[in-house]
């Protein structure tokens, strides 16, 4: 979609994005003050009329923008959406559905596998701060589950001094994004804490699948984290309809494995992502951008 397309769809969301007014304060609230949980859960929202679940991305028509239009009405909401290069080509709206091939791929077009625990793009200098997911079909067997834990329920559960540990203990997050590609592993040089910000109420950044300790006591601990995070998580079947925003910077989220038909009937997700500071971004990088490619440093 030309940039100017995506103005006037995003322009259209504003005005008719299809949330009401009620909703719409219950996504201000969640963006002003957060909630224990890291995340908010919409439910019955308007997503018009779905076509068949396609086989393919070159096989996807809709013609109906309902969807498109709430998603992008709730990221504007939240901030400014942008894309990636390296996701659905630099989509600001991206298609997620089985595909054949994909199956195992630590992707969101895979299936049969289970996604662990991870922030969303923890190596990446230009993080998103939130994520959307719109359900737009449930897989037939209604087996998938999106699981999140939030930094709070976490944190409850770690020592002062893990605390502290994590506040402090570098860890070398390598970059699944090559130059325009996913599913790399590429040491980008990335030596970061997973615990940042104030110290009182701090950010969490987590992927174990893309980091290496630099101690053995940091790996113990880097598990020991995980298993945290795998006894708080809360469970999240999405409906149709179902809109789950999720709080990149204060959760990590995980997605359960599930079956596939390829008859049109398959699980079908749409997926945004939105930043709050684009003008610190533009400013830093000299450019102004909505689509970003691998950022290592600001
Ligand atoms: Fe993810």
């Amino acid at each position: 979609m030309s940039a100017n397309n995506f103005d006037h769809l995003l322009a259209a969301s504003i005005e008719r994005g299809g949330l009401d007014r009620q909703q719409i304060a219950q996504i201000l609230n969640f963006k002003l003050f957060g909630n224990p949980t890291g995340f908010l859960h919409l439910r019955h929202l308007p997503i018009g009329e779905i076509p068949p679940t396609p086989a393919s991305r070159e096989a996807l028509h809709k013609h109906d923008d309902s969807s498109e239009r709430l998603l992008l009405q709730a990221t504007v909401l939240l901030g400014e959406p942008v894309g990636y290069l390296q996701e659905s080509g630099g989509a600001i709206v991206n298609n997620f559905f089985p595909q054949r091939g994909q199956s195992r791929a630590a992707t969101s077009d895979s299936f049969d596998t289970e996604l662990d625990l991870h922030t969303e793009n923890a190596f990446h200098a230009i993080q998103p701060d939130y994520l959307l997911l719109l359900c737009l079909r449930q897989d037939p067997e209604a087996e998938a589950i999106t699981y999140v834990a939030s930094a709070e329920r976490i944190l409850a559960r770690l020592s002062y001094e893990e605390q502290l540990f994590f506040l402090n203990e570098p860890y070398n997050f390598l970059s699944d994004y090559g130059p325009s590609e996913k599913n790399q592993r590429i040491d980008i040089d990335k030596h970061q804490t997973v615990l940042y910000g104030d110290p009182d109420a701090p950010f969490l950044r987590f992927d174990p699948q893309f980091m290496l300790a630099f101690s053995n006591r940091a790996q113990a601990l880097l598990e020991r984290l995980r298993a945290i995070a795998w006894s708080v998580v809360e469970p999240i079947r999405l409906c149709p309809g179902d809109l789950l925003i999720i709080d990149n910077r204060r959760t990590v989220h995980a997605r359960s494995r599930f079956d596939a038909r390829f008859d049109g009937s398959d699980r079908w997700i749409q997926r945004a992502f939105a930043i709050c500071n684009p003008r610190f971004y533009a400013e830093r990088l000299g450019k102004q951008h909505r689509v970003f490619g691998l950022v290592t440093e600001l």
